[in-house]
């Protein structure tokens, strides 16, 4: 039997063929639009990452706030100034990036890693607590700390508080877990900053500050002469993050400032007053919740006693001890 144009009793069958059509197209119409509100893959997303008392999506606030992709990328996406983000956490762990982020302008040294983890919620979020594990797990800080520790950053020095940096921890965290289906495919250029700079600019190129450029030959008698030990002491309450909270001049960061503070008499939360001698100050450090600033919270300040040497805890008094004249800056 053949069809031919304008033949009636054709016209019945081809409808009924067009309507079962419209109805199949329809099914699967809705089926893929409920399938496409389903979870398909298992993505992992903001809200489920925490970090202590920190969720992801309070760290993008916090991630946006500060502009961070102004600068920042993150798969892909944002600007080119600084590096990509998204593997940061993965790579160089949550006690890098919390002695990175409020370093006041400066690359954390394995010193400052590990006083990050003397924090039993530190130790907890990292599955760490030595600093030799920590850096076997995350080879980004190891690579890191052999590269640029104590040397200067072009980072800009951003007001966090803790919380802040907390919150942002959870952000990166949440980026790090992220399925980036692959990216990025295969680093082809290893190196940060000023590695670029150095292949732009041609070998002799000196990066900020200077500091991570190979030293020059030091004389063999300079090295030989003892270091005056505020000079020590300055050095390490830059490595060991003391400056993260502590202001060389009067004003109060996380911590009192350490301007004027030698020889002063300092209010304690007992209501007693003691005068700022080395005994004290060797204290403060050695076992910083014996006696409590007041205004201040205990258990804000890390416990150093395992952490520096009696020398140096002596080298840091010293430096405190300079910075006597210092009640402004
Ligand atoms: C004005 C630009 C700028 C802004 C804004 C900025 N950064 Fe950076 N950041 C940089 C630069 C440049 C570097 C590379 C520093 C270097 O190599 O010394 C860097 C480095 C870093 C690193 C270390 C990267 C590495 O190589 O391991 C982290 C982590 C980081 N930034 C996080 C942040 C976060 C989080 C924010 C927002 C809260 C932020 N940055 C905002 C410019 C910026
Ligand atoms: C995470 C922030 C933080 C870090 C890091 C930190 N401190 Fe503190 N520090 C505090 C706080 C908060 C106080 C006030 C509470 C108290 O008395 O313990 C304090 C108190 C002190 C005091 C007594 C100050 C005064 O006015 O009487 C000294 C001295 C001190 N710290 C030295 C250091 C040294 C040295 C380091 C590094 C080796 C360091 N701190 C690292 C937060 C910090």
């Amino acid at each position: 039997m053949s069809c031919g144009a304008g033949d009636s009793s054709c016209e019945i069958p081809r409808r009924r063929g067009a309507f079962v059509m419209l109805g199949v197209m329809t099914a699967i119409f809705i089926f893929l639009s409920v399938f496409s509100f389903t979870r398909s893959r298992n993505q992992t997303v903001p809200s489920q990452i925490t970090y202590g008392a920190y969720t992801a999506d309070q760290g993008k606030h916090i991630f946006q706030a500060y502009n961070c992709m102004g600068c920042h990328t993150l798969v892909g996406n944002g600007a080119y100034l600084g590096p990509d983000l998204t593997e940061e956490y993965r790579l160089a762990g949550p006690a890098w990036l919390a002695a990175f982020l409020p370093s006041a302008g400066g690359w954390p040294t394995e010193a400052a890693v590990r006083t990050q983890l003397v924090n039993p919620g530190m130790q907890a979020e990292a599955g760490v607590d030595t600093i030799e594990a920590y850096l076997k797990k995350y080879p980004g800080a190891a690579d890191r700390i052999a590269r640029r520790g104590g040397g200067t950053t072009s980072m800009p020095n951003l007001p966090f508080t803790q919380e802040e940096i907390g919150k942002l921890l959870a952000y990166l965290k949440y980026t790090s877990a992220m399925n980036t289906e692959g990216w990025p495919a295969k680093i082809l250029v290893k190196g940060d900053l000023n590695d670029r700079l150095r292949m732009a600019h041609g070998a002799g190129f000196t990066p900020t500050g200077g500091q991570v450029a190979p030293a020059a030959a030091v004389p063999t008698e300079a090295a030989a002469t003892p270091e005056d030990p505020a000079v020590h002491g300055e050095r390490l309450a830059r490595d060991y993050g003391c400056i993260a909270c502590h202001a060389s001049d009067k004003q109060k960061l996380v911590g009192p400032g350490w301007g004027g503070l030698y020889g002063s008499q300092v209010k304690l939360s007992d209501g007693t007053s003691v005068t700022a001698d080395d005994a004290y100050i060797t204290e403060s450090i050695v076992k910083p919740n014996a006696q409590i600033v007041d205004g201040y919270t205990p258990g804000v300040m890390p416990d150093y006693s395992t952490l520096l040497k009696e020398d140096e805890v002596k080298a840091i008094v010293s430096y405190i001890a300079s910075l006597r004249g210092q009640e402004k800056q």
